[in-house]
């Protein structure tokens, strides 16, 4: 997504980041905790994704939200390869992670690590929120959260990447003001460049924050 055709994105090739031997994932925010999922979450998500579906994960998240989850055992596939994303650091390139309260346990949503570039030290992320836990802020809070992952040297316990991107439909004002809220740069408006299901053509929005811009203590996007 939004990369030149004839780069290079050979693993061996530019500045040649590599994962943590270990790769866990246990993130703690005021509210929340983000953490890898484990089978006893299996049932939590098949019943969030599938009372969220219709009208709210559709149309943005098609991707996996209208084909996956349909069935627990495509919720039972699907978390167990998470577990193993992070199994093997060699082949690690994309991880979802789930959402939950602390206050509850309850499950509330994703979020994650996708669309590792070895090359460039970069990763995507984003977020999705089960319908009856909406506004509350928690995919910023878990946005923030999981921006710190990327970005954190490997030594504190983070992947050590020099760069995160998200993007967005301008279609969709609910996760752009999401993403506004971060408060890192808007870098991408490519045109008719996103398809969304029922809508069409749609602006691709995209932002992108580096390591040397994000305060991996609080949180937050360094002031210029
Ligand atoms: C984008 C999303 C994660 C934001 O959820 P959130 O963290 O709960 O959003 P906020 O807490 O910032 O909500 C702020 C306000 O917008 C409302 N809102 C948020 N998402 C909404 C939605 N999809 N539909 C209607 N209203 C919504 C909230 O109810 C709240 O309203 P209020 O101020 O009157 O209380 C959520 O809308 C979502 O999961 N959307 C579907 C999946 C998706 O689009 N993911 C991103 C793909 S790029």
């Amino acid at each position: 997504m939004t990369r030149c055709n004839h780069e290079n994105n050979d693993f061996a090739k530019g500045v040649g980041w590599t994962p943590p031997e270990q790769i866990t994932c246990h993130l703690e925010t005021e509210r929340l905790i983000v953490r890898s999922y484990t089978p006893d979450d299996t049932q939590a998500m098949f019943d969030a994704v599938n009372e969220s579906r219709d009208g709210h994960l559709l149309p943005w998240m098609c991707h996996w939200a209208d084909k996956g989850h349909r069935t627990i055992e495509d919720s039972t596939k699907y978390i167990c390869e998470q577990h193993l994303a992070l199994q093997n650091s060699a082949t690690f390139s994309d991880v979802g992670t789930g959402i939950f309260e602390k206050s509850t346990g309850r499950f509330i949503g994703g979020s994650g690590i996708h669309d590792v570039r070895r090359a460039t030290a970069s990763c995507e992320t984003g977020y999705w929120i089960r319908r009856d836990a909406l506004g509350n802020g928690y995919a910023l809070e878990a946005s923030e959260r999981t921006v710190s992952w990327a970005l954190q040297s490997q030594d504190a316990g983070g992947l050590g990447l020099n760069r995160v991107r998200l993007y967005c439909s301008g279609s969709n004002p609910h996760s752009e003001r999401v993403i506004d809220q971060l408060g890192i740069t808007r870098e991408v408006e490519q045109r008719e460049d996103y398809f969304i299901p029922t809508i069409g053509l749609t602006t691709r929005l995209g932002w992108g924050v580096l390591a040397r811009e994000w305060d991996c203590t609080n949180h937050c996007a360094l002031k210029p």
